[in-house]
């Protein structure tokens, strides 16, 4: 996508809502070309969108774009991917080991191992409540970005791994200390292409009136 040709204003508004979230998925193959600072504005619009508690709307949205900042995160990231991936790395050495868990695997190495290189690590960060992060009045807000950017062509996935040195990087964005974050999403043109993402079947899990554990039973449900 040319930077210098993209109509913000109207890129993403024809996508049809249902059809845009059958077909969001986790995309970490990203090529480096940076995103307009008004595209990363307009999916993190989209975010203020969300529900949230009394309507407080506790979120804040940082980009982290310039180059030296991204080495810094994928530099920590990085180091607790390799030993976090460690036991499903050596799983997946029996060739047994399902094709689509091995592919994702490698999609999350390939992130791990590219970071630095994705134009924009947008991390979401919120108040604190009665001393408590507000962690799931965020994902609403989350997952309304990764929609957003389905819609507009950009390529994200939802990362939490930096809340292992979640303290550190809060302060090292500027962050009080009752506005942690909660999550990283990096951000940009996609290598490959949106297309539905593999799930169960609703089948599986839902149910009227009460849950049934014959589903369970049956092997559907796990
Ligand atoms: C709460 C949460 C935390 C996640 N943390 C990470 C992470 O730290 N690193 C990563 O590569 N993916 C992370 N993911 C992405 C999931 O692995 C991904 O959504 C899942 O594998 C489905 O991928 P798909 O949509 O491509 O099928 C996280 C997802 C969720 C919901």
């Amino acid at each position: 996508m040319d930077a210098n040709t993209i109509d913000v204003e109207q890129l993403g508004e024809d996508v049809r809502l249902l059809d845009g979230m059958r077909t969001t998925r986790a995309i970490r193959r990203l090529r480096p070309d940076p995103v307009p600072s008004a595209l990363i504005r307009k999916v993190c619009e989209a975010g203020t969108f969300a529900p949230s508690g009394g309507n407080r709307q506790p979120w804040f949205f940082i980009a982290v774009t310039e180059p030296q900042r991204r080495m810094w995160i994928a530099e920590r990231y990085r180091k607790l991917f390799d030993a976090y991936i460690q036991p499903a790395w050596q799983a997946a050495k029996d060739p047994s080991y399902p094709a689509a868990k091995r592919r994702n695997m490698q999609a999350a190495i390939h992130l791990a191992e590219h970071l630095h290189e994705v134009p924009v690590l947008l991390f979401v960060a919120g108040w604190t409540r009665r001393g408590q992060p507000q962690t799931q009045a965020l994902f609403p807000a989350i997952q309304n970005i990764l929609l957003a950017c389905r819609a507009v062509g950009l390529g994200a996935s939802l990362t939490t791994l930096h809340t292992a040195f979640g303290k550190e990087t809060d302060a090292w964005l500027g962050l009080p200390e009752n506005c942690p974050t909660c999550a990283m999403l990096p951000i940009g043109w996609p290598q490959g292409s949106y297309r539905r993402p593999q799930r169960r079947s609703v089948d599986s899990c839902f149910f009227f009136e009460h849950f049934d554990p014959a589903v369970v039973e049956a092997g559907l449900a796990d």
